[in-house]
């Protein structure tokens, strides 16, 4: 297993380009597969997950292109032909986000069949939501031998009304896939509000669907017969973006993000200010820089859009571990995310966890030291506070960082970081 090894203390200063939201790709490319004619995804992220993603769709008969378009991938989708409708263990253990095709394959095909889903490690994720909201469009959910197998009624689904009891960004993706091929009118309340599901929206649109109010927490879509193809650009990446604005921050450096938007950013982006770090919109981006020393203490408490994201927990405890006071985290979408608190300490960190909240005691220094990767944000705190420790830190499973941060160490690298990566033999 490869790993990381960052000598940390430099200051970070200059441009890093921000690449297309995994987030939203991976949705998006589960979209093309209600359509036979090809969905063109422009500024995909060279990812692991998206590679799995592509495997998946090929392991059910669908094409995927890909073509290298100046820094950046256009994927073409091609779901002409669909003639398989399991989605295997194999494939579906590595990426939670898999279940995301189980909602088109349903409203196409009439059926769909997948294993259950792993991904992060980060506690129980159920998929209870996006099943019961199946079933509330006339779906059949069996499940046995550790697949879940959808059928829809004769005829095809029917629109419904749901009402989420609680805020489920995949759940509200899968249905508005699934509700965009439905009969009739099918309206979700206490939908997530996450700026990747108006990304999917607007595609969907351009491929014929019916949708409105997507990005709001009541989305209505009026089911239509067929969709057709469509050329979409993948948003920008809101999550890395504030990595790496906290890269800039915790290293004392200036950073421009190209690409980046300040409207998606939601809580996290007062969240920095209050910090003490500076984010300007400057022409085709954001600039990112720390004038006042070590940061200000916070209180945060991690909520569905337009609150703070629970993606950020990680990375913003990096950068309060080097607080001036005692700030507080509390983590309320996730159980067991705080997997990277542990390794923080090993690296000088004053951290305590009771049950949900985390309280963290600033230090005026954090000394690299060897650490292990557990989930993907979990593994961005750490290099994170590598940058700023003293001396060499080695971050082991580097894997989950590749799930989801595009050429980390050249990115990093090409502003300044002492970052190489050590391949394992063998
Ligand atoms: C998505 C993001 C992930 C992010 C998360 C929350 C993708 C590919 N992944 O994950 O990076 O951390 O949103 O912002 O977009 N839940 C249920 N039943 C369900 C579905 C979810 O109880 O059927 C629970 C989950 O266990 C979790 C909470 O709802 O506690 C939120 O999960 P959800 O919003 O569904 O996250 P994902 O879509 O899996």
């Amino acid at each position: 297993m490869d790993s990381l090894v960052i000598t940390g203390g430099r200051p970070l200063k200059g441009r890093i380009r921000i690449s297309g939201a995994k987030n939203a790709a991976l949705p998006l490319m589960c979209a093309a597969l209600l359509s036979e004619e090809p969905l063109r995804l422009a500024n995909v992220p060279d990812l692991a997950d998206i590679q799995t993603m592509s495997r998946l769709l090929m392991a059910l008969g669908v094409t995927v292109n890909k073509e290298k378009v100046a820094s950046a991938h256009t994927l073409t989708v091609n779901a002409k032909t669909l003639d398989e409708v399991v989605a295997p263990y194999e494939l579906v253990r590595k990426m939670r986000a898999s279940i995301l095709v189980l909602g088109p394959l349903l409203a196409r095909c009439g059926v769909g069949k997948i294993s259950l889903p792993g991904g992060c490690a980060i506690g129980n994720r159920p998929i209870n939501l996006h099943l019961t909201g199946f079933e509330a469009m006339g779906a059949k959910i069996t499940l046995e031998e550790g697949y879940v197998e959808a059928k829809a009624p004769r005829g095809g689904l029917k629109g419904a009304e749901i009402k989420f009891p609680s805020v489920s960004v995949g759940a509200t993706e899968n249905l508005i896939m699934a509700a965009s091929l439905a009969k009739g009118r099918t309206v979700l309340k206490n939908a997530a509000r996450e700026p990747e599901i108006a990304d999917l929206a607007v595609c969907l649109n351009a491929m014929g669907a019916n949708i409105t109010g997507a990005g709001s927490a009541e989305v209505t879509i009026e089911g239509v017969a067929s969709l057709g193809g469509a050329n979409h650009p993948v948003m920008p990446d809101r999550i890395e973006t504030g990595s790496y604005a906290i890269a800039a921050l915790i290293t004392g450096g200036t950073l421009t993000l190209e690409g980046a938007r300040a409207d998606l950013l939601g809580d996290v982006l007062p969240a920095f200010e209050k910090t003490g770090g500076t984010i300007e919109e400057v022409e085709g981006g954001l600039l990112v820089h720390n004038g006042q020393g070590r940061p200000k203490p916070l209180t945060i408490t991690t909520q569905p859009f337009p609150g703070f994201a629970t993606d950020m927990q990680a990375q913003f405890m990096a950068l309060l571990a080097l607080g001036r006071g005692i700030s507080e985290i509390t983590e309320t979408i996730f159980e067991n995310r705080y997997m990277h608190v542990p390794e923080l300490r090993r690296m000088g960190a004053d951290i305590e966890v009771v049950g949900s909240k985390a309280t963290i005691r600033g230090v005026d220094h954090l000394i690299g030291a060897p650490v292990m990767a557990t989930d993907l944000r979990a593994s961005m705190c750490l290099v994170l506070a590598a940058l700023a420790a003293e001396g060499e830190t080695t971050l082991s499973r580097v894997y989950h960082l590749d799930r989801g941060y595009e050429h980390l160490e050249t990115k990093l690298g090409q502003v300044g970081a002492a970052i190489e990566r050590v391949v394992a033999k063998g």
